[in-house]
């Protein structure tokens, strides 16, 4: 079985590529390192760099003859989507349009689509179920939005099945400090570097993080999940502040890091936790790493025994 995977040299791509190899499928992965590392990539799967614009995508594609594809390439930062909402555009929208087009012209089975919670902007029902009102905050939250819609259209006119993940905030090892989930890398990068840690707020500002993994695993899932085309959220269901946060790490890694307060952010979102019953029934999919268990394992890998 033939799987194409775009942003596979990124964090979360190229762990579902090291979970696909592990289970002998044939990977592909097409890059175009714009954020990803070539040291990402899994010597198992083949490589390909390219745009998901590239217009050559369809003769790609028809080439191939891939039956899966798995979609994490995108512009995905919140900051990056307001100063420039053309290039957020072109890549989160555009260039899934252009994916969508070659994969329904070359008759591949099914597509997954790295969704964001980002999708729900910030909302008084908490945890957040996948039918809750949407109303993103971002150009990023609205283009992922957007992707789904076209999924839900691709399937309905063309019968492109497809399932859309919306992940909760990502952390795990070979995160970079950009993204949703960057706040554990640039925290564990910092207490083990000595410095303090700069708290945006008071801290009581509270997110829902989930283990790369984790994720990876509900990638596989979904590609031979019964309930398809429909949307699932990927997350704890667990609410963890940021002091939280920082009182975790420090007890794990045996240092007491000073705590720089600064202005809380512009748009920041107060409290974010997402239902996951919806997963557990449709993908026979649930979380198996907690906050403190995915924290030990990036700690060990950054060469530092937890207490
Ligand atoms: N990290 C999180 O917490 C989080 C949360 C919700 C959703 N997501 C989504 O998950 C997906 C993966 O995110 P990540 O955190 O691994 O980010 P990442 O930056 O590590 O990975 C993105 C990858 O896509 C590649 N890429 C970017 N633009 C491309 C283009 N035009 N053509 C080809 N390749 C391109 C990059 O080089 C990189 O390898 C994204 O779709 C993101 O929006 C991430």
């Amino acid at each position: 079985m033939k799987v194409l995977v775009t942003g596979g040299a990124g964090f979360i791509g190229s762990h579902i590529v090291d979970k696909l190899v592990q289970a002998d499928l044939q990977v592909y992965i097409l890059d175009n390192l714009s954020t990803g590392s070539f040291s990402n990539i899994n010597p198992g799967a083949a490589f390909l760099k390219k745009d998901i614009r590239d217009e050559g995508l369809k003769e790609l594609l028809a080439r191939e003859r891939f039956d899966y594809v798995i979609h994490q390439a995108a512009q995905t930062m919140v900051a990056n989507s307001l100063a420039d909402p053309y290039y957020d555009c072109d890549v989160n929208i555009r260039g899934l349009v252009n994916l969508l087009e070659a994969s329904r012209l070359s008759a591949v089975k099914r597509i997954i689509f790295a969704s964001s919670a980002a999708i729900y902007g910030d909302t008084d029902v908490l945890p957040i179920a996948e039918d809750c009102g949407k109303q993103p905050s971002s150009f990023y939250g609205e283009s992922k939005l957007t992707g789904e819609r076209y999924l839900e259209l691709y399937y309905k006119n063309f019968g492109l099945e497809y399932v859309a993940l919306r992940y909760a905030n990502v952390y795990g090892e070979r995160q970079g400090d950009s993204g949703e989930g960057g706040v554990i890398s640039i925290f564990l990068r910092k207490l083990l570097a000595g410095q303090g840690l700069t708290v945006y707020g008071d801290g009581s500002q509270t997110r829902d993080y989930i283990y790369v993994k984790d994720v990876a695993a509900a990638n596989y899932q979904a590609l031979f999940a019964g309930t398809a085309n429909r949307s699932y959220n990927i997350s704890t269901q667990k609410e963890t502040s940021v002091n939280d946060l920082i009182e975790l790490l420090s007890q794990l890694a045996g240092l007491q890091p000073a705590v720089i307060h600064d202005a809380p952010r512009d748009n920041d979102i107060r409290r974010s936790v997402l239902a996951n019953q919806a997963a557990a029934n449709g993908l026979n999919w649930q979380p198996a790493y907690t906050l403190p268990a995915g924290l030990s394992l990036m700690l060990r890998e950054l060469g530092h025994q937890t207490m």
